[in-house]
């Protein structure tokens, strides 16, 4: 694959771990040694928060400032983190006005290709993670149009957690026809609660449904867990907080899986 792997992660409905996923799946491919961009495609920035370590740098670092400026590209935008290998594009609530405005113009789908086809140095990073926001606008869009993979964040504690579903494939849909080569690279199961008869179940239900339409589902659950929302109100990806917990082994089984899923697909 010429260039990085750029992966969405994607799920219109809200709540339902993207951004814990994007920041502890980017996390741990970055401590297994690959170099990652995280672009926060979400104006709520909660992806942000946890990873930028001083929040004053999106003054002269943002994707708006990226999206607004004509030559704009991704990584003269990046940011370090705490983590090694680890940088982000971050993203403030300003962005939404970008949003808005993008809705009638060119930048509504290709502000993004714009950025990705400016950036000279993107080549050196081996993995782009985009977390988008739980609607399926310009963000979404933009992103999946750049996107070699989606990975879809599923909880297993929802009933309704596939309500909604097939308007996210529509959405898949039609960014694969502007955009060939995206594919859907799995849909995680995340928040899994082993002790509670009502997972079990929805679990079964959920992978059954996924398995009906061809689609795939990562062999990784994510456990539902304390430390990950503790890790996130302490603004640290859940290895920082604590490497030993059930969230850390399982964000780190889900960043080896992916790398082999998407070895197998190259
Ligand atoms: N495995 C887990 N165990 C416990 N809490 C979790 C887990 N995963 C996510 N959470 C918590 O659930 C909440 C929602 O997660 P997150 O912000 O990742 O969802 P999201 O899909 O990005 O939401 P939004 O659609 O609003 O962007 C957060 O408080 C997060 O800490
Ligand atoms: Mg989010």
């Amino acid at each position: 694959m010429a260039g990085p792997c750029i992966i969405t992660v994607g799920n219109n409905k809200g709540g339902v771990g993207k951004s814990t996923t994007c920041v502890n799946l980017s996390a741990g491919l970055a401590r297994d040694g690959a170099s990652v961009l995280v672009i926060d495609g979400d104006p709520q920035s909660n992806t942000t928060s946890t990873l930028l370590p001083d929040l004053g740098l999106r003054e002269n670092s943002s994707l708006v400032k990226a999206l607004e400026d004509p030559e704009g590209a991704f990584s003269p935008f990046a940011c370090a983190t705490r983590t090694e290998r680890l940088e982000i594009v971050p993203n403030s609530i300003r962005c939404m006005e970008w949003e808005v405005r993008s809705y009638s113009g060119i930048d509504s789908v290709l502000g993004f290709s714009r950025l990705l086809q400016n950036d000279k140095d993107i080549g050196k990073y081996d993995f782009v993670i985009i977390d988008t926001p739980p609607n399926i606008g310009p963000m979404l869009r933009n992103a999946l149009l750049i996107s070699d993979f989606v990975l879809v964040p599923c909880p297993v504690g929802d009933q309704y957690a596939l309500d909604g579903f097939s308007t996210f494939i529509q959405v898949l849909s039609q960014a694969k026809q502007q955009n060939k080569k995206l594919l859907l690279l799995g849909v995680v199961l995340t928040k899994f609660d082993g002790r509670a008869m009502t997972h079990k179940k929805n679990k079964n239900r959920i992978r059954g449904f996924f398995d009906a339409k061809g689609i795939p589902v990562f062999e990784t659950e994510i456990r539902v867990n304390i430390d990950i929302d503790r890790a996130h109100s302490q603004r640290k990806t859940i290895f920082e907080f604590d490497a030993n917990k059930s969230g850390a082994q399982d964000y780190a089984a889900l960043a080896r899986e992916t790398f082999a899923r998407v070895q197998k697909e190259a």
